[in-house]
This record gives C-alpha cells, sequence and structure tokens, in this order.
C-alpha cells in the first residue's frame, strides 16, 4: 500500500529550501514562524478556548480574507459546540484608515445579540479595523466580545484594542503567508515569512 502522503503545509515549507522557478517561495527572504511553530499555537488556542467557552454559544467570527486560514486550523483545533460566521470590510484607504473608517463589505449573517462573539483576527497592526469592529459588534449586545488574532506588531499600534489570546508577536516588518497576503498573493504559504524588498520594489535587485 502507497505511504500516506504527508501535509501540504509540509510539502511547501520542504519547497522554501528546494524552490524551483515559478514558485511563491522563491519571493520569500526568510521563514519567521514555521508551519509546525503555528500548528503547535493553534492547538493551545484552541484548548483554551475549549475551556473559557464551555457550555456557552460561541460564535466565531473571521474578518476576511486574511483570517480564512487561521479560523480554518483554529475551529478544528476547538472541541467544543461552536458556529462559524464572516465579515468583509474594506479601509478607505490610508489616510482615512487612521481615522478609524472602514466600510463593511459583507456584514455577518447571524445577528450576535446573546451571544458568545469571538473575533478572530489574522493581525493586528494600527488597531484601527479591530477599534471600528469592536464598536460595531458591542452595539449589538453580545453576551461577550472577545479578540483572537494570529499575529500582533505592538510597535504599530494607534488605539488601544483589548486582545485576550494572541499567537504571536512579530517585528515591525510586512508578514505575508498563512492567509496573509501581498496584492492578493501568497495566503498559501503554510508558513509566516518576510518578503524580498525586491518583490516589493521591483528593479532594486
Ligand atoms: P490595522 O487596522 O492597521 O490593525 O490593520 C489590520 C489589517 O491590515 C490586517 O487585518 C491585515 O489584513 C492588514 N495587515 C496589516 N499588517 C499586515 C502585514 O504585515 N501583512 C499583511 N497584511 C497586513
Ligand atoms: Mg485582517
Amino acid at each position: 500500500m502507497a505511504e500516506r502522503s504527508p501535509g501540504v503545509a509540509v510539502v511547501n515549507e520542504e519547497r522554501a529550501d528546494a524552490c524551483v522557478q515559478g514558485q511563491l517561495c522563491q519571493d520569500i527572504e526568510r521563514v519567521l514562524i514555521s508551519a509546525e511553530e503555528i500548528q503547535g499555537r493553534v492547538r493551545e488556542l484552541g484548548s483554551q478556548i475549549n475551556e473559557r467557552y464551555a457550555g456557552k454559544d460561541l460564535l466565531l467570527i473571521a474578518v476576511l480574507k486574511g483570517s480564512i486560514v487561521f479560523i480554518a486550523d483554529l475551529m478544528r483545533a476547538i472541541s467544543i459546540p461552536h458556529e462559524v460566521d464572516f465579515l468583509a470590510t474594506s479601509s478607505y484607504g490610508a489616510s482615512s484608515t487612521s481615522s478609524g473608517v472602514v466600510r463593511i463589505l459583507k456584514d455577518l449573517n447571524e445577528p450576535i445579540e446573546g451571544r458568545h462573539a469571538l473575533v478572530v483576527e489574522d493581525i493586528i497592526d494600527s488597531g484601527q479595523t479591530l477599534a471600528y469592529l469592536t464598536r460595531l459588534f458591542s452595539a449589538r449586545n453580545p453576551a461577550s466580545l472577545e479578540v483572537v488574532t494570529l499575529l500582533d506588531k505592538p510597535t504599530r499600534r494607534e488605539v488601544d484594542i483589548d486582545v485576550l489570546w494572541t499567537g504571536f508577536s512579530v517585528p515591525n516588518e510586512f508578514v505575508i503567508g498563512y492567509g496573509l497576503d501581498f496584492n492578493q498573493k501568497y495566503r498559501n504559504l503554510p508558513y509566516i515569512g518576510v518578503l524580498k524588498p525586491e518583490v516589493y520594489e521591483p528593479g532594486t535587485e
């Protein structure tokens, strides 16, 4: 019988060392957080969520698109019953993001009143997006409202955010992979990495 094939994550990670033309890994300067480290932390977060929300009506709310990979793994690390819902936002651009103006492209499908809402974020940078969303959700009277983020860039914070769980703190560098994008690409990489400068500024190689 054929051996079980390794998970996609492992295959992609191996390719980071043996990268061939045409693969995304060519653009990676270095891996900041490996797929294994992420999976280990996601399991820890899952058990803390199990403990805190046992017997409660838990609703995970993911902010599209950056959180899709994180929530997909996190929900499978949670063994208590729960539901998931999605929200899509778009900021009005660099100048207005600092004022915390966020446009809702797709609202939640379900009401959150009386439920235990846990917002699942990919990364908190200035904190403006989350500050806006927590105001919006609080007004809908959930039983509780908390935030779990995979990554945090604490040095970039412009507004105070109450985050219950953080997967990893990262330095002030633009990171990609595990759901996070640069120009909508690199979301499928199983690790968190930093791009080579020439990817941002073609011609500087
Ligand atoms: P904030 O409103 O400044 O906290 O921005 C949060 C959003 O910006 C995140 O949810 C990401 O979608 C995006 N973002 C911030 N930093 C990065 C990064 O380093 N890589 C990819 N996306 C980022
Ligand atoms: Mg996001």
